[in-house]
């Protein structure tokens, strides 16, 4: 790309020009200039297939053009296949050329953060490293065709409940381990032209004003050198926007908010070198679309039967076979002769989500048109709808029928699933029930007809406390239009199963981890669980789970046996390979996912026991067996340290664990990590935090003996838990709770000799503190401290609100609300000082001045207290 000429360009630009580019024309469009060889960029939704809107369907609702109906992400994610996701993504990049679309909507990586996300259809796992590395590689794949993509929702867009203005209160952790993380992968390693802005704001900000999301991490730290665009209508502030980094605003909106843009430039308020910044990467991203447009060929002819075909395979690789007793599939065809085919959803298959990426698919198979064309003479099939999707009109008479038709086969298929309304972009469910008639349904079936099995369409994952009712199951989630004939070819047998769950289907949906706070209230949603989303969830807390993060059955079964390495260390940079044979201990040809998951048992830090930092898909010949090696570095055991706010690693010993699914891991290899992390100490480091380094030992067993020097007899019962007390002091504090004994000098002291490479020897407790005089008494003042100290804005909330006193002139500060605040409870049950309570609060709570103000009062109080 031509850099000069993109700043001439901008330079020569009019001021009303720069602006006028800072959001869409239309729709579906950007702003062009032919003037200066800015042309406009066309764009389109696809996930799953091309919705470029043609015209207004029936009811107004907009119709896209037909286009192949790929699986959405819900089920080509079980497929935990990058090089089939990246066909996929050529295959739709293909059918965007022939439009004329040269950006894809798509794809959408956020977290499954709860099932009753209206949108988990368009999402792929509750893991980010799934979720990542299949969204990169539909990105690779929609680049062989030059078609750029736009990963969404950044950020944490993990609800449709109040979309537009839920504010979400997560913690950094859970931000970089799970929620920024499948855009970290997905931005790094697929280099994509685009990021869409999520509508919600997360921790007080709107992530369309967010500098920090938008510009530190995104630009600075992960080097993304495309544009952020909005989601449709996520524009709140257009200049706070410009500021945080915010690109492009869409849809086209009348120029309503580029004239705030041009205002705050005209009188000053807004730098034009921002704005310049921001013009030279929209002039780019044009230029970059007509580059593309020239190099690959636009006129193409699509072969609508071809893509059927990909799309069909997508999901075969995908469908999951959950459940599989007497192997009763596949249909037996020398013994079955008469199948019963049960369920409207047999004939009229719900194949994709509602909302903006429902497309207008070229042929909808159906599974049961499909089964009849595979069967032809050889099975005779009894077609029954069993129940329509209406929950008000009776239907006792097609239930009774269906069962009189599976009474009288030798086997009965009974598709059921959620209707098309119960799951859509911009609601979410509230509740995981099938339909009551289904689930009824479901049982007469299966008491009159031992041999049925269930077939289930959904976009959320569903209760199936009904699981031991049918002698199968299937997951088919929503097969894209090919679907129908995926599911035939499965089920008879044509081809083997190969999908496992992207997600953990639980017990119920009380035992999920966002059940409490999901949606939240009114525009606040709390992500109490943290990083223990999904299985790190479940396996944390020993919930038993209906089926597992990873699970999936085959036709065949698998055997794992370890390739011994003699001992694993990892150290630095260094990587290792480890190795493992999966044999296929069955005649059918089939393909296995092979898991690796890492944790550490004796970890001190609390982390999921087991995550998921690998897999590989894998086809083996019946009776045939096949060696897997993995490579395993140091950032697949690490964590995301909020103190330090750095990616960390614990030395020691850790596990890598590799199985069939998240809760079937039979090979266990221990690791070594010999890479010491060394934390330097800071004022605000505990006296514990000496321990994790041998200097820092030294000086903290110096200290401790000078300590118990001083104790003086009167401590010595209590010994120990003023010892622990010390150690959880941060050692700044020992300047106010010493009686004088540690200056701010010592501490800078103690902090230099720990830190660097000077001497210890000749140090003594003595040459640590400044005053040597023995004083009994000092952990009293240390731990009890005096009224005048307790009576500040250093001390804790919890402290503070049981003093009568101090809530008198609390009250004159803050009103009912904040005590009745979910903040207030928060602070109290995590022991925060007020004064750091400030920071963990939205600035509207209490600025820097009433902080002062109460510190005043609260000092008045401790004299008034002393006389
Ligand atoms: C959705 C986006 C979509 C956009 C354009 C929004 O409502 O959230 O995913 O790309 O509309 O259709």
């Amino acid at each position: 790309m031509d850099e000069g000429l993109i700043k001439k360009i901008r330079r020569n630009m009019s001021l009303e020009e720069m602006v006028s580019l800072c959001s869409g024309r239309t729709d579906w469009e950007t702003v062009g200039y032919s003037k200066y060889g800015i042309e406009p960029v066309f764009m389109a939704d696809g996930p799953h297939g091309m919705r470029v809107i043609e015209n207004e369907g029936a009811l107004g609702i907009p119709q896209g053009k037909p286009a192949t109906c790929f699986p959405p992400a819900v089920l080509s994610a079980c497929s935990w296949d990058e090089g089939l996701l990246e066909f996929v993504g050529r295959t739709i990049a293909l059918e965007a050329r022939s439009m004329g679309v040269d950006l894809i909507l798509g794809p959408g990586i956020n977290i499954k953060r709860s099932p009753l996300c209206g949108r988990n259809f368009e999402y792929f796992s509750e893991d980010p490293l799934l979720s990542g590395r299949l969204g990169k590689s539909f990105i690779l794949g929609a680049k062989d065709h030059g078609v750029g993509t736009t990963v969404k929702h950044y950020l944490a867009n993990n609800q449709e409940t109040r979309r537009m203005t839920v504010d979400e209160k997560i913690d950094i952790r859970a931000l970089r381990e799970i929620y920024l993380k499948p855009f970290e992968i997905a931005i790094k390693e697929g280099k994509p032209m685009a990021v869409m802005c999520s509508y919600n704001s997360i921790n007080g900000k709107f992530v369309s004003q967010s500098n920090y999301f938008l510009t530190q991490l995104l630009r600075n730290e992960w080097g993304f050198d495309g544009i952020v665009m909005s989601d449709w209508g996520a524009v709140y502030d257009r200049v706070r926007g410009v500021f945080a980094g915010m690109d492009l605003e869409m849809p086209g909106n009348g120029g309503v908010n580029n004239q705030k843009i041009f205002d705050r430039i005209k009188e000053g308020k807004l730098k034009v070198t921002i704005l310049n910044e921001m013009v030279e990467r929209l002039i780019r991203f044009s230029f970059q679309a007509r580059e593309n447009r020239r190099n690959y060929v636009t006129d193409l002819e699509i072969e609508p039967k071809g893509h059927h075909k990909i799309a069909q395979l997508a999901a075969v690789e995908s469908m999951v076979l959950l459940k599989n007793e007497e192997c009763i599939l596949p249909v037996d065809r020398t013994k079955i002769k008469k199948l019963a085919i049960i369920g409207s959803m047999a004939f009229d298959p719900r194949y994709q989500g509602s909302g903006s990426s429902k497309i207008n698919p070229y042929h909808i198979d159906s599974p049961y048109e499909r089964i009849k064309k595979l069967v032809g003479d050889e099975i005779q099939l009894f077609p029954h709808q069993g129940y329509i999707h209406d929950e008000v009109v009776e239907q006792i008479h097609l239930a009774e029928q269906a069962v009189e038709v599976a009474k009288n086969s030798e086997m009965a298929l009974l598709f059921v699933g959620l209707p098309d309304h119960d799951e859509s972009e911009g609601y979410d469910r509230t509740h995981l029930h099938l339909p009551q008639k289904q689930i009824a349904l479901i049982r007469k079936i299966c008491k009159a007809q031992p041999e049925t099995v269930v077939i289930v369409q959904n976009g959320g994952v569903v209760d199936m406390s009904w699981e031991h009712q049918p002698k199968a199951i299937v997951e088919m989630f929503l097969g894209g239009q090919a679907g129908g004939d995926a599911i035939a070819k499965l089920l008879l047998g044509e081809n083997n199963f190969c999908g496992k769950l992207a997600e953990t289907i639980p017990m119920r949906l009380e035992d999920t981890p966002a059940y409490i706070n999901f949606p939240g209230i009114h525009d606040e949603v709390v992500y109490g669980e943290s990083i223990f989303v999904g299985y790190r969830y479940y396996d944390f807390t020993k919930k038993k789970v209906r089926f597992p993060f990873g699970f999936g059955l085959s036709y065949t079964h698998f055997s794992y046996e370890p390739i011994d390495e003699p001992e694993l260390t990892i150290d630095a940079e260094k990587k290792v390979t480890v190795k493992c044979r999966i044999t296929n201990a069955g005649v059918m040809n089939g393909k296995e996912i092979v898991q690796l998951y890492t944790g550490k048992s004796d970890t001190a830090i609390l982390r999921p026991l087991r995550e998921l930092r690998g897999f590989k898909k894998v086809f083996i010949p019946g009776g045939r067996s096949a060696e897997v090696s993995f490579e395993v570095g140091l950032s697949d055991f690490s964590y995301y340290n909020p103190t330090t706010k750095s990616w960390e690693h614990e030395s020691g010993s850790h596990q890598i664990y590799i199985g069939s699914s998240s809760r079937d891991l039979p090979i266990v290899y221990p690791v070594q990590i010999t890479k010491d992390l060394i934390h330097p100490i800071n004022p605000l480091s505990y006296l514990s935090d000496f321990e994790k380094t041998e200097r820092g030992q030294t000086i903290l067993k110096l200290l401790l003996s000078g300590f118990e020097e001083i104790m003086g007899d009167d401590q010595t019962r209590e010994d120990d838990f003023f010892m622990t007390m010390l150690a959880n002091t941060p050692l700044r504090k020992l300047v106010e709770f010493s009686n004088g004994i540690f200056t701010e000098e010592c501490i800078d002291k103690i902090i230099e000799l720990v830190n660097s490479d000077q001497s210890l020897e000749g140090i003594t407790f003595e040459k640590l503190v400044n005053c040597t005089e023995k004083k009994k008494g000092f952990f009293k003042s240390l731990f009890g401290g005096n009224e005048e100290e307790y009576y500040c804005i250093q001390s804790k909330v919890r402290d503070l609100v049981e003093d009568e006193d101090v809530m008198k002139i609390l009250r004159n500060y803050f009103g009912d609300e904040t005590f009745e605040s979910d903040y207030l409870q928060m602070a109290i049950k995590m022991g925060i000082c007020f004064d750091k309570a400030q920071k963990l609060l939205p600035d509207d709570f209490f600025s820097d001045e009433k902080l002062k103000d109460i510190d005043r009062d609260l000092k008045a109080l401790a004299k008034l207290k002393k006389k």
